[in-house]
């Protein structure tokens, strides 16, 4: 049994398809074992703790430095003996002594086809405001592993999703989490899981 972890910063749509896609067996051979959110105020710890799930907080807020946090942050992922860590909307960048330690097992959804608008400064709304400002009629959403760059780690799962006529960045997102994040997450972690990958 996979024992995972999920990062999160903030509303979890993403953390809510893995845990009701383990729920509904569409994920197989995986428990999710914790949520960490560098956020107190994550609804994506409402859910965790509406599933059961252990729900940690761990604050840049509450250190004195960067270097702080980030050992704070690894202790507690360490303290779950954790084999898959799964970055479902978590804005924080990994420390490279992380990504060292758990080198191939961090995966991370990114809600374009990259190499597509990621990279620094995009996240989020941030993504599909560019996609349209853009004028690309097909964008999507990534799951990778991640290494040391910003969203450069080898690429597990992409699809495609339709930009239409007189979407929003709003539209778009809801649009792009419903046909492809929501869907290639829970499938990456099952791979995984499986030795499928
Ligand atoms: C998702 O769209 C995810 O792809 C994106 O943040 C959103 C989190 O939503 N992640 C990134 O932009 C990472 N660069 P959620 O909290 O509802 O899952």
């Amino acid at each position: 049994m996979l024992r995972v972890g999920v990062l999160v910063s903030g509303g979890g749509t993403n953390l809510q398809a893995i845990l009701d896609a383990v729920d509904n067996g569409t994920i197989t051979n995986a428990k999710i074992e914790v949520v960490i959110s560098n956020n107190a105020g994550a609804y994506a710890l409402e859910r965790a703790k509406n599933h059961n799930v252990a729900a940690e907080c761990v604050s840049p807020k509450n250190y004195a430095t960067r270097e702080e946090f980030n050992e704070a942050l690894l202790d507690k992922i360490d303290s779950y003996n954790l084999d898959l860590i799964v970055l479902a909307g978590f804005l924080v960048k990994i420390p490279e002594s992380m990504i060292a330690k758990y080198r191939n097992k961090i995966v991370n959804i990114h809600p374009s086809l990259i190499p597509s608008f990621c990279g620094v400064g995009y996240y989020g709304l941030k993504v599909h405001e560019a996609a349209l400002a853009r004028g690309v009629k097909l964008t999507g959403a990534t799951v990778h592993f991640v290494d040391e760059g910003m969203d450069s780690g080898p690429i597990i799962l992409q699809k495609a999703v339709e930009v239409l006529p007189g979407d929003t960045p709003e539209i778009l997102q809801r649009r792009v989490m419903e046909q492809a994040e929501w869907i290639l997450l829970p499938q990456a972690i099952d791979m995984i899981a499986n030795g499928k990958i």
